[in-house]
Order: structure tokens, then C-alpha cells, then sequence
């Protein structure tokens, strides 16, 4: 399998902005998922909707255990609109969406990063880990020996 990134981010030096150079436009918009609702990952589902504004950005899937629980946020984040599928299990959402993906952000408990990171990597997607990446410096040298080997 071709992630989509790899064809779709890439980079080009004309038409770049004064500061540098930026994402090609005909590269948008990047297809992105998000585990986590609550907590911080709020923000990113604030920012991604934004963005989906601007066509940079097409929000695909996002994921959480407490789905029932936090179910107004996906009416604040105008999911249903927007047709971004909701997921109580990350690995579900990966197991439907990967293939589709360009980004994933990691917006979940400390103790859940490792394991999201490495199905990212594994599954060719650039992520986004919220930080810390982890409170074990073993783990660290585990997950960044995993992206460098990627
Ligand atoms: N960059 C910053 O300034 C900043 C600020 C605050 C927190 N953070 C980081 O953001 C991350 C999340 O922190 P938080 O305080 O929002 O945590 P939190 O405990 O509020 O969890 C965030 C969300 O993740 C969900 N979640 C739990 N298990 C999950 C799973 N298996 N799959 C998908 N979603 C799951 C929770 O239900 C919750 O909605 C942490 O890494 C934290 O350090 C960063």
C-alpha cells in the first residue's frame, strides 16, 4: 500500500510564499484523523475545522471511548456536517481509515501514545503526538528508533 502522503505532501519550490516554502496547494486537502474528543484534542478538532474552511484540511475520522459520554462535542465540532466518522475504537478508526489518511494527530492519555504512534508509523501516516510523547525515557528511544526506521 502507497500511504497518501507519500504523493500528496510533497513540496514544491515555485510558487512558495516570501517566508519559504509551503505545502502545494494542488497537494490539499490533506485528509486527517484525530484520537481524541475531549481534553486537549479539542482544540485540534476547533483548528481542523477551520482549516477545512480554507480547503487545506478534510477532516475524516475521529475516535474515542467516551463517545456517548461527550456526545454534544461532535455537534461543536460539526462532525455530521462535515462527514467525519466518529470511532469509540481507535483501532477501528485505523483499520477503516488508514489507507485514506495523510495525517493522524495523537491528542489522548500519555499512556496511550506508544501504541498510537507505532500504528501510525507502521501504517505510513504522518502523526502529530501531542507531548509529551511519554513519561519513560525506554519507550522514547523505542517510539523515535520506530519513526527513524519508518
Ligand atoms: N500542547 C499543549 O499545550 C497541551 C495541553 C494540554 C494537554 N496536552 C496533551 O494532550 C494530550 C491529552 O491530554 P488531555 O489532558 O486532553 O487528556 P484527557 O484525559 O482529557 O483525554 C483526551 C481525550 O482522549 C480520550 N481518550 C482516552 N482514551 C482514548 C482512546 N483509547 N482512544 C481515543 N481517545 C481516547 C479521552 O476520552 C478524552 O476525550 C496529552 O498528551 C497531554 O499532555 C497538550
Amino acid at each position: 500500500m502507497t500511504p497518501r502522503h507519500a504523493t500528496s505532501l510533497r513540496r514544491e519550490t515555485d510558487d512558495c510564499s516570501p517566508e519559504g516554502e509551503r505545502l502545494c496547494t494542488n497537494a490539499m486537502p490533506l485528509r486527517v484523523a484525530v484520537a481524541g474528543l475531549g481534553g486537549y484534542a479539542g482544540s485540534h478538532h476547533t483548528i481542523f475545522a477551520e482549516l477545512e474552511a480554507t480547503g487545506a484540511v478534510k477532516g475524516a475520522a475521529a475516535s474515542d471511548p467516551r463517545l456517548a459520554e461527550i456526545s454534544p462535542l461532535c455537534e461543536q465540532f460539526d462532525f455530521a456536517s462535515r462527514h467525519v466518522r466518529t470511532w469509540n475504537r481507535f483501532d477501528d478508526m485505523m483499520a477503516a481509515h488508514a489507507a485514506e489518511l495523510d495525517v493522524a494527530v495523537i491528542a489522548t492519555p500519555i499512556h496511550l501514545h506508544a501504541e498510537m504512534h507505532e500504528a501510525c508509523v507502521n501504517a505510513g501516516i504522518a502523526c502529530y503526538l501531542e507531548k509529551p510523547p511519554t513519561l519513560d525515557p525506554m519507550c522514547l528511544n523505542f517510539s523515535t528508533g520506530a519513526w527513524t526506521a519508518s
